[in-house]
């Protein structure tokens, strides 16, 4: 790998904030690779900044771009920690194949990856919660409105000191008129297009005063999908229950991490078909005792309320007592407190 000029010097040259928020505050560094004549070229570690592009590139004009979003932890330890970043690189792998993009290498991934933890070990935030949040990612570079692939891609990764991206138990927005993804379509690869399609409802939620919005399926507008940027579980009956993943659900690595901790813990969970008028009358019922979200971002975000658009509002009896278990269990394997049973997690040395 090389090492741009002006590295050291941005490294030495910065300072964490005190306040992090969630991407308000850019590391130093970023890494970045080429594929042109249908190969990698070299990784370069550069100090962060504008990168340059053509007005016409397929990235921009057609989203031809995958991402992912990994973190990683130096809670009480010299050492920083990532957590599954094999998941993430093999669901970048897929969102690549989606789009028909050449995948990027797993050493190309990890050293990108790591080369950028690694740079900003000494001011990874050390308080538990907060982290240094990786992105990842990949996007054609080649000029020209034919409707094809690029020819030439860049791989990057910046990252990004952050706390937790929610805080508290917000209430969530029940989207009725937009649609995420559907099936057969883009909704399971990380790409720019899902997050572009959920930006009006997701707007007009945080306008609302609700924190995100909640997406039904495309064809009847009835079955749970995911939450913007989230995966969604609800607690019924004392068991966890969460949509089973399908062409147009992103598989979230926490949410697979969240089953196969609930599990071990006792808990029965299901993944199955989740209809959203069904779910309200458990609300109101009381047999459903309480709903949350998770993502690598939120890790698990504790939901009061989820409010409908004719204005009913459906609160669960209980908030964050299940997801509070789960959220502590998961971080304290995450921060390394807690044994790593699963073996999730990998040490840069
Ligand atoms: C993540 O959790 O990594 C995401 O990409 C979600 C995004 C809304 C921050």
């Amino acid at each position: 790998m090389d090492v741009a000029p002006g590295v050291n010097e941005a490294l030495k040259d910065f300072v964490l904030p005190e306040t992090l928020g969630f991407g308000a505050v850019n590391a130093p560094v970023m890494f970045s690779a080429e594929w042109r004549d249908q190969q990698w070229g070299r990784g370069r570690l550069l100090p962060y900044g504008p990168i340059e592009i053509l007005p016409g590139a397929r990235a921009l004009q057609y989203a031809e771009l995958v991402f992912e979003g990994l973190k990683a932890y130096c809670v009480g330890q010299t050492q920083p920690n990532l957590f599954r970043p094999e998941e993430n690189f093999r669901r970048l792998e897929r969102s690549a194949q989606r789009l028909s993009m050449p995948v990027v290498p797993e050493a190309l991934f990890f050293e990108g990856v790591e080369s950028v933890t690694k740079a900003c070990a000494g001011f990874i935030p050390s308080r538990s919660g907060q982290s240094l949040y990786l992105r990842p990612f990949l996007f054609g570079t080649e000029s020209g409105y034919l409707l094809r692939n690029s020819h030439t891609f860049r791989f990057m990764v910046i990252a990004n000191p952050v706390e937790a991206y929610a805080s508290g138990s917000p209430s969530v927005a029940i989207e009725r008129r937009d649609v995420r993804a559907a099936v057969g379509g883009v909704g399971a690869a990380k790409t720019a297009a899902n997050y572009a399609a959920s930006l009006r409802g997701s707007t007009a939620a945080v306008t609302g005063g609700h924190a995100v919005a909640l997406w039904l399926d495309a064809v009847s507008h009835r079955y749970i999908q995911e939450l913007s940027g989230m995966n969604f579980f609800a607690i019924i009956d004392g068991e966890l229950h969460t949509p089973e993943l399908d062409t147009a659900i992103l598989p979230g690595v926490t949410r697979d991490s969240l089953i196969k901790l609930a599990r071990r813990l006792g808990y029965t969970v299901h993944e199955r078909q989740m209809d959203v008028e069904e779910l309200l009358a458990q609300i109101a019922s009381g047999r459903c005792s309480e709903i949350f979200a998770c993502g690598t971002a939120a890790i698990v975000m504790p939901i009061s309320a989820l409010a409908d658009t004719d204005g009913g509002v459906f609160k669960p009896r209980e908030t964050n007592v299940i997801a509070s278990r789960l959220r502590d269990t998961l971080l304290a394997i995450q921060e390394r407190r807690a044994p790593d049973a699963f073996g999730w997690i990998r040490v840069l040395s």
